[in-house]
């Protein structure tokens, strides 16, 4: 049965600066595909990111660099059909918006035209300043994302707690007090000390989403496999995992194995 349009209430980019002042924590997870997306958005999860750790999860990459604005698109598309509540978030892969503002201008567009989601979220602060206020002038909403930036995981060598100097945790505040001047609606903080990540999000007025950066911020983000318990190599200290999918997932197909060898799957109530 389809949930009629009353029924659910959209989350804007409006609402969630509304969260923020009324002190309601905001939800949000990844997704990469039509399924869990509609799983995601029954949950009554506030935002789905389309995360370019889709190149990690999905297609096995070691670092987020090698997914394309296609592939993005691809994996966005396909969230979107699944969801009626969530705000959609889809990253800008790496390579489709560092050239200029022309650039990150025009990759934004493609996203929003051919993927359907709701706004676009890339890495840096004020060395991305003009293609953030180019994308904005098109009227696309723009997540920030600061801390622990993956994109540019060969210039810092390691998956490391960022700004846990004085110095970097200064230029940190910086960017995003920047962030939110140039209108970004929200900012993710990646791996960052908990204080410093408090300290942001008592500075600026749009809500702050931490990961792996304490309880003090506006909202929490992780990526759905990790906490799910399917990517059970993965074991940051920030990481809750709510289920072991990947022992669950393990034993089912063991066990479907077993069924079909031993000729007990299917059984007469099984096939026609
Ligand atoms: O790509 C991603 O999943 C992300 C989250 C870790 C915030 O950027």
């Amino acid at each position: 049965m389809s949930i009629a349009k009353s029924e659910y209430k959209r989350v804007t980019v409006k609402s969630l600066i509304d969260m923020k002042q009324q002190g309601i924590k905001i939800s949000m997870l990844t997704a990469y595909d039509y399924t869990m997306a509609k799983i995601i958005d029954k949950a009554g999860i506030d935002i789905i990111l389309v995360g370019d750790s889709a190149s990690n999860v999905m297609a096995g990459h070691e670092t987020t660099l090698p997914i394309t604005l296609d592939q993005m698109i691809y994996h966005a598309s396909s969230v979107v059909r699944g969801v009626m509540r969530s705000l959609i978030v889809v990253d800008l892969p790496f390579g489709s918006y560092q050239g200029d503002s022309k650039m990150a201008l025009s990759s934004s567009i493609k996203i929003m035209k051919e993927s359907g989601g709701h706004a676009v979220k890339l890495e840096g602060g004020s060395e991305i300043s003009e293609s953030i206020s180019r994308i904005l002038t098109a009227g696309i909403p723009v997540m920030g994302h600061l801390g622990l930036t993956p994109q540019s995981i060969y210039k810092f060598g390691t998956y490391t707690v960022r700004a846990k100097e004085e110095e970097e945790a200064k230029i940190l505040l910086e960017d995003a007090i920047l962030l939110e001047k140039l209108g970004c609606f929200a900012l993710v903080l990646e791996k960052v000390p908990a204080a410093l990540a408090q300290k942001v999000a008592e500075s600026i007025s749009i809500p702050v989403i931490g990961i792996g950066a304490g309880g003090g911020v506006d909202g929490q983000v992780l990526v759905t496999h990790d906490m799910l318990g399917m990517t059970h190599e993965f074991n940051p200290r920030f990481l809750r995992r709510y289920r072991d999918f990947f022992t669950d997932m393990t034993d089912a197909f063991t066990q479907y194995s077993k069924d079909v060898k031993s000729k007990d799957f299917p059984n007469e109530k099984e096939q026609y």
